[in-house]
């Protein structure tokens, strides 16, 4: 038998929508947010959460601006239901946060779901009862209607324990489960019989939550359900459509946004998309996609490594490294055209004006990413991210035909190390390649008069031995020029030359570098020097010497 064999599933049922309207929507707010991590992300974990790391989850999603928090399901678990307690008695719960409980459409939970909230200032109560037919007919052996009065029963019971709390705000929420597997209508009469015993008002409305909780179809499908499910309910006015989507085929972020555009108000989901099997939604993802086009995500967002590390101490779950919006490497560019042009853009990007970074969706700056990350360096990078490096790190501007030698010379190092090579490194190699005022020449001093053309008269040791140069020209590297071809019997020109401070003030060090035809042959050279004049007369030794050396390599 084969097992690999994809004739044994069919595709989802399709819904038909023919007013559709949502393609044409935009999302111009962020919707209601609502977290889930506390329970559907905790019930997912290998090691469900300590109540210390709870209460740490727990404080940073107040600190990132959530304000409807589920905690879990205290009528199923004393360790959910002491943790409720807590929060309650120790009065961490701010006045502008909600905490929401899931409960189960049974009598005894709903009592012991109502005990655990006593003294609460708000809070939602989320019951729910499975609805497609594979839960109908084969979980719970139930036909539509018996399916409906499970739900009818459910709210009933939820109305008559919250009228024996009158302090606490109460507001009321129904999910059909496996709504994404559900017959649109049927999830419209459940809702329908749900909202008919709560009636809810505009003022008061209750939540609506339908669940994708496994993802069957592709998005824009999801989109039609919700939209269908928001024509056809009843008060939709008193009502908050409230998603929450699961990523079995990866698109929970995407059926999220699709359907705020078909209506929904409100998403349900998890920090970084931790959840039962591929996760739950995304806020992260879904917030900072909002936060790219310019949309005030209503939430914190502007440390991410600090609620990484939160993340990990409190799910012991690792985020990958290319995460959206928020991996380590997601702002780091290796290839060499990419870095090119984020360097060209970054050079004329304005305060003032909107951000227009190639391949940089945002600033990373806030995230609190520097740019440090932006370029790194191994054998895909070209020039340009290398000498964005140097220029980041070191101050150095090297001329473009220095720093098509010297990618050539970092590529063969990557290549060598078969990984990346850092900043350090690389204004090593730039030292090695290029740097070589020592030996066989090496400038002892100099003396340049300066009249009308300069004179120099300069102390040379030359493989060991001392000798005397002088010459004249325009310049002292004219004139040095002129000096050693006369003395070497060498055809030497300077082809190009630049130098350049490197940081301010008078005793800041310079640094030349030079290119040089030397017998036919063009090498270039570099040196440092806190004069300046020294500096570029040893970028001509750094680049003979490179020059002998290679012809002694070559022979
Ligand atoms: O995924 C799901 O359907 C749920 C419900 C309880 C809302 O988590
Ligand atoms: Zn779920």
């Amino acid at each position: 038998m084969q097992v690999f064999d994809h004739t044994k599933y069919q595709p989802a049922p399709r819904v038909q929508n023919n007013d559709r309207q949502w393609p044409d929507q935009v999302i111009s707010q962020a919707p209601i947010w609502a977290s889930v991590d506390l329970r559907d992300g905790n019930q997912a974990l290998l090691e469900p959460m300590t109540v210390e790391q709870k209460r740490r989850m727990w404080a940073l999603l107040v600190s990132m601006g959530l304000k409807q928090i589920e905690v879990g399901f205290p009528s199923a678990s004393q360790h959910e239901y002491d943790f409720l307690r807590w929060l309650i008695e120790a009065r961490q719960i701010p006045e502008d946060v909600t905490v929401q409980v899931l409960v189960q459409a049974r009598e005894d939970l709903i009592v012991r779901t109502f005990e655990a909230l006593e003294g609460v200032h708000a809070a939602i109560v989320h019951v729910y009862n499975s609805t497609s037919p594979t839960q109908r007919e084969k979980v719970f052996r139930q036909s539509r209607e018996g399916i409906v009065e499970i739900a009818r029963n459910g709210a009933s019971l939820l109305q008559r324990e919250a009228r024996k709390y009158p302090e606490t705000r109460w507001t009321f929420q129904y999910s059909p489960e496996s709504f994404t597997a559900t017959e649109v209508d049927f999830a419209v009469e459940i809702c329908d019989a749900v909202i008919d015993v709560w009636q809810p008002t505009p003022q008061a409305p209750a939540i609506i939550n339908l669940p994708a909780t496994v993802e069957v179809a592709t998005p824009n499908v999801f989109a039609d359900q919700v939209e269908l499910f928001c024509r056809g309910v009843s008060q939709r006015d008193s009502i908050v459509v409230s998603v929450h989507t699961h990523n079995d085929r990866g698109g929970a972020v995407a059926a999220a946004e699709l359907a705020l555009l078909a209506g929904a108000d409100r998403v349900e989901g998890t920090l970084l998309g931790n959840g039962e099997r591929t996760g739950n939604m995304d806020i992260v993802t879904l917030a900072m996609n909002l936060y790219s086009q310019g949309i005030d995500p209503q939430l914190d967002l502007s440390n991410p490594d600090e609620m990484i590390a939160t993340y990990r101490e409190c799910t012991g779950l690792p985020v990958h490294p290319r995460h959206p919006w928020v991996g380590e490497l997601v702002y780091t560019a290796f290839s060499g055209s990419h870095q090119d042009a984020i360097r060209k853009c970054l050079a004329v990007q304005r305060d003032d004006e909107p951000w227009d970074v190639a391949y940089l969706p945002i600033d990373p700056a806030d995230l609190g990413r520097d740019y440090q990350a932006v370029i790194r360096v191994n054998s895909q990078s070209g020039k340009g991210g290398i000498a964005f490096v140097l220029e980041r790190d070191f101050g150095l501007h090297l001329p473009r035909w220095m720093q098509v030698e010297l990618a050539q010379a970092v590529q063969r190092e990557s290549e060598r190390r078969k990984g990346e090579i850092g900043g350090d490194e690389i204004q090593q190699i730039f030292h090695d390649h290029f740097v070589h005022d020592k030996a066989p020449l090496r400038l002892l001093d100099y003396q340049l008069k300066r009249d009308g053309s300069d004179e120099i008269a300069m102390r040379i040791m030359h493989d060991g031995e001392e000798i005397l140069l002088q010459g004249a020209g325009e310049g002292a590297i004219a004139a040095f020029v002129n000096a050693w071809s006369r003395c070497s019997g060498q055809r030497l020109s300077v082809v190009d030359y630049s130098e350049h401070a490197l940081g301010e003030g008078t005793d800041a060090e310079a640094v030349a570098y030079v290119l040089l035809n030397v017998d036919g042959v063009r090498v270039a050279g570099a040196a440092f020097s806190k004069d300046t004049v020294l500096a570029s007369l040893r970028a001509v030794i750094s680049g003979l010497n490179r020059a002998r050396l290679a012809v002694e390599v070559a022979a």
